[in-house]
């Protein structure tokens, strides 16, 4: 394992208690949850399991723990969809918006929850008319629109397992992704609005299905922006086509509690992605539960805000399962936060009323370089609840969003989660919590984190790996068709512990410092990024013979990806051939996992026994000033390596 990348802030002494008014009006604002939770927590999730849901059936046994594999809520009966549409419509919520949409151009959707529920039924059963059965699994890639939850939830509605693509992945991922899942149907859109122009979707789609993805039968099409894409007669339909005379009589079908929901593939230290798999009793408790008690949310007032992607997870539970599940009113934006003006999401805030923000500290970050005048210019103060995500946050964002955005009182929620863990697991409870910026506080209730040392003894007050001593109802259930590589990489580092790959240190007060991954993992814009990942996209251009990838820090995106790359003899180095190498990558893999700088070198820094000096190249790369470039060879850099590599280098 390697040291993490983060150093942890020693004299961060700042801690902001709960407001008491805040406090006072609360969801939870004492010691209650954690004392129930701790007394029994299998009856403290199987209380939430059925105050948060609606069961068809009601479960027997609530845990079964079979190291490594978990069940929750065993022989319980129920389904996602219902849980966040038909039981609010029934209720008589059905009016209450469910999504007010914006999207990157200026125009707007409203849809409530009856609304969804219908367009959710048809879809369904354009599922089931296209051959779609309980257990299959189908990939989605689309932006940001309303279509793309319709999906997901018509999916659960019928059993069938949705896999999300991030919109910005490319065409090879999508092959990799569908042949992994053998997904029968692709469903995307003609293009989404990013920075001011269509992004184009269908021609990745159509490369992806000329290259590979045979398992594909179908293609579904959102028309969002115009842009005509070409449609293959027989395999392609429009959604409007299919849509105009489904019926919108689809009754929800009650599933088991282990029954498959959803792919969500993630990198891992190899060069494949994971296919992490999340079932549906469990996880739809703990999003709920976590939305309900981290977030505060009051669903007769608010109206919730989570600035993610639904191609990650914090989308998936955030956006669209959590909020749902809860009955609260949310926003969905389209775009990217600078278009048409770097002041759009103060504007949607103010715009709505928007009671939480759920954002990334790559965003604050970019934020507050922008200048505190941009959200200054709007009124924020409908804000109750801020959280971040993805990256940990260092205190000077911490406090920048604390008084430029939440007015020096909001609660300021840092949650700690990840693909594998389905749903929040360390994190302040804005009643309870006093909070200090850049820990993520504690794990909530329900929930046993621990920090290790190497040999795995328990570490009181310190540094070492985050560790998850017991399971928890939305962790994953495997990697999809490799079980081997799910106990290899999460059970077998410390025994009878989930290993979560991130180093953490514990505080004298029992905080929680999370200090970033430990393991070959990059995180740039709260991405999860392999470095192997990248070394074979850039290995795979044919002018390179040789590559190592480090995650450099980066002040805005925390880390940015670094290539050092050794030409095959009879290639020149020049500016040129690196920025072809550097876009090459980009195209295997989809932009975000482009290097921001490609150094070309002749030689690599290696142990003895051949591996890689990779913390010594990090340690070069973070002496340089990085730009969105190519370096040569320049005498500089290959003799610092020469030099860091004489004094002795490193063994990691
Ligand atoms: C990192 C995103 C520090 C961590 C939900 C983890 C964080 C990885 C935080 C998971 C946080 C996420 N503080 N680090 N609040 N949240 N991380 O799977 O390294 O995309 O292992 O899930 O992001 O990333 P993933």
């Amino acid at each position: 394992m390697s040291e993490p990348a983060i150093e942890v802030y020693e004299n961060e002494g700042r801690s902001f208690p709960p407001p008491a008014d805040f406090a006072a009006g609360a969801n939870t604002s004492d010691q209650s949850l954690y004392e129930e939770a701790d007394a029994d927590y299998e009856a403290f999730w199987a209380r939430q399991a059925r105050e948060l849901l609606s069961w068809d059936t009601d479960f027997g046994e609530t845990l079964e723990w079979e190291l490594p594999h978990a069940k929750w809520f065993l022989g319980g009966e129920l389904n996602v969809s219902y849980n966040c549409l038909d039981r609010h419509v029934e209720a008589g919520r059905g009016d209450k918006v469910a999504f007010h949409w914006e999207g990157e151009p200026g125009d707007k959707v409203t849809l409530t929850y009856a609304q969804l529920l219908t367009e959710v039924k048809k879809f369904a059963n354009v599922l089931k008319g296209m051959g779609l059965n309980k257990g299959d699994r189908v990939a989605i890639y689309m932006p940001m629109i309303l279509e793309l939850p319709i999906a997901m939830l018509a999916c659960t509605r019928i059993g069938v397992a949705h896999s999300v693509i991030f919109g910005g992945f490319s065409a090879d991922a999508i092959v990799d992704r569908c042949d992994d899942a053998q997904a029968r149907m692709i469903i995307t859109a003609d293009a989404g609005y990013r920075k001011g122009a269509p992004g184009l979707l269908k021609p990745t789609v159509d490369a992806a299905l000329d290259g590979g993805a045979s398992t594909v039968e179908s293609v579904i099409v959102v028309n969002r922006c115009d842009t005509e894409p070409s449609m293959t007669q027989g395999r392609d339909h429009w959604w409007h086509d299919v849509m105009a005379d489904a019926s919108d009589d689809c009754p929800a079908e009650p599933m088991d509690s282990e029954q498959l929901l959803y792919l969500l593939y993630t990198s891992g230290t190899t060069a494949k992605p994971k296919g992490i798999m999340h079932t549906t009793g469990g996880y739809l408790t703990q999003v709920a539960f976590t939305h309900k008690y981290v977030f505060d949310i009051k669903p007769e007032t608010d109206v919730y805000w989570c600035a993610a992607d639904i191609g990650w997870v914090t989308g998936h539970s955030y956006i669209v399962y959590g909020p749902l599940a809860n009955g609260v009113t949310s926003v969905m934006y389209e775009g990217t936060p600078d278009t048409p003006s770097k002041d759009r999401l103060w504007q949607i805030v103010a715009n709505y009323g928007v009671t939480q923000l759920y954002t990334a500290p790559t965003a604050i970050r970019m934020f507050m370089k922008w200048g505190e005048d941009l959200p200054g210019g709007h009124d924020l103060s409908t804000l109750r609840v801020l959280g971040t995500v993805g990256e940990p946050i260092n205190p000077e964002a911490w406090m920048w969003y604390h008084e430029h955005i939440g007015g020096g009182e909001r609660p300021i929620v840092d949650t700690w989660w990840q693909t594998e863990t389905g749903g929040n697991m360390i994190t302040p409870l804005p009643g309870v919590t006093a909070t200090k910026p850049g820990s993520a506080c504690q794990a909530i209730p329900g929930v046993f984190a621990e920090v290790v040392d190497d040999a795995g003894n328990i570490v009181t007050e310190g540094g070492g790996y985050l560790t998850i001593a017991r399971p928890w109802p939305s962790m994953l259930r495997g990697i999809w068709g490799n079980e081997e590589r799910y106990r290899e990489t999460y059970w077998s580092t410390y025994e009878g512990r989930y290993f979560a790959g991130d180093g953490a240190k514990l505080d004298s007060d029992g905080y929680l410092w999370l200090l970033g991954r430990v393991d070959d993992v990059m995180n740039v814009s709260g991405h999860r990024i392999s470095t192997a990942e990248v070394e074979s996209a850039l290995v795979d251009h044919p002018a390179v013979a040789e590559a190592a990838v480090v995650g450099a820090n980066d002040d805005v995106t925390g880390q940015a990806i670094v290539g050092y790359v050794i030409l095959l003899g009879s290639h020149e180095p020049s500016q040129e051939l690196g920025n072809e190498i550097r876009e090459h990558v980009g195209k295997k893999l989809g932009k975000i996992a482009r290097p921001k700088t490609v150094i070309i070198v002749p030689d690599l820094p290696k142990t003895r026994s051949g591996k890689i000096m990779r913390r010594l190249l990090r340690d070069v790369a973070d002496g340089r000033q990085l730009g969105d470039t190519t370096t040569l060879a320049d005498p500089g850099v290959v003799a610092e390596i020469a030099a860091k590599a004489a004094e002795g280098g490193d063994e990691d």
